[in-house]
């Protein structure tokens, strides 16, 4: 089996901040970036976990990195990325952050309160802008409708190496906060392979495997 050097992963949620004691954030639990991060520990040099807050343990031998924001998730994967030859983005980062951040606790009022949202970095993307020969970029595409079709577009607007699709709908019994996943990995070729429903630990060894036989 090939080697990698190093293996860098991001998992979990982002806050972004309202004020001290408030923040918009969503329901991702970690659990498949840090499957992900175990399974890749054992076949690489050195792994690097970059993580939202999430209440896991971190997999032996792998170093991680606590972060909040998605500016702060940039900063620590762009810092990481440039000696790494497999990167897997799994996730969830804000798309959205407070325009203004308030200094002290926001008092209420009894009209409506309008919160003024401005973009986040893509971290993927300017990954992917940035990715050197020999490295294996790959993303996460969390979707409800049109799985593939929107997998396919994002593995070409990222410059990404696979993308791997999962159903997030409510019908699906995989995804967000789940102890189960199921995937379905898209090469640059268009080849794809249906990974079955299991639990994500079971999952991550074969999206590792998958991802480093190719
Ligand atoms: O475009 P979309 O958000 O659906 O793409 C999902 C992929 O992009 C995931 O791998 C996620 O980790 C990554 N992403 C990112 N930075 C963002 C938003 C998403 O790296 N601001």
């Amino acid at each position: 089996m090939k080697h990698f050097k190093k293996i860098l992963i991001s998992a979990g949620p982002t806050r972004e901040k309202i004020d001290p004691v408030r923040f918009i954030t969503n329901r991702s639990s970690g659990k498949m970036g840090y499957a992900l991060a175990e399974a890749a520990s054992s076949i690489a040099d050195e792994t690097v976990l970059v993580s939202g807050p999430v209440n896991l343990d971190v997999p032996a031998n792998v170093r991680c990195i606590n972060v909040e924001s998605a500016a702060e998730m940039a900063r620590a994967m762009l810092d990481e990325a440039d000696n790494a030859d497999l990167i897997i983005m799994c996730a969830a980062v804000a798309d959205y952050r407070p325009k203004f951040v308030h200094e002290n606790k926001m008092k209420k009022s009894d009209g409506d309160l309008t919160l003024v949202l401005e973009r986040t970095e893509d971290i993927l993307k300017s990954l992917g802008a940035a990715k050197k020969t020999n490295q294996i970029l790959a993303g996460f595409a969390a979707e409800t409708n049109d799985i593939l079709q929107n997998a396919k577009s994002k593995l070409e607007r990222k410059n990404l190496d696979f993308i791997i699709a999962n159903d997030v709908s409510s019908s699906s019994s995989g995804g967000f906060g789940k102890d189960q996943n199921a995937v379905t990995i898209i090469d640059r070729s268009g080849r794809m392979e249906v990974f079955e429903l299991c639990s994500k630990k079971e999952l991550a060894e074969q999206i590792i495997e998958y991802i480093v036989s190719f």
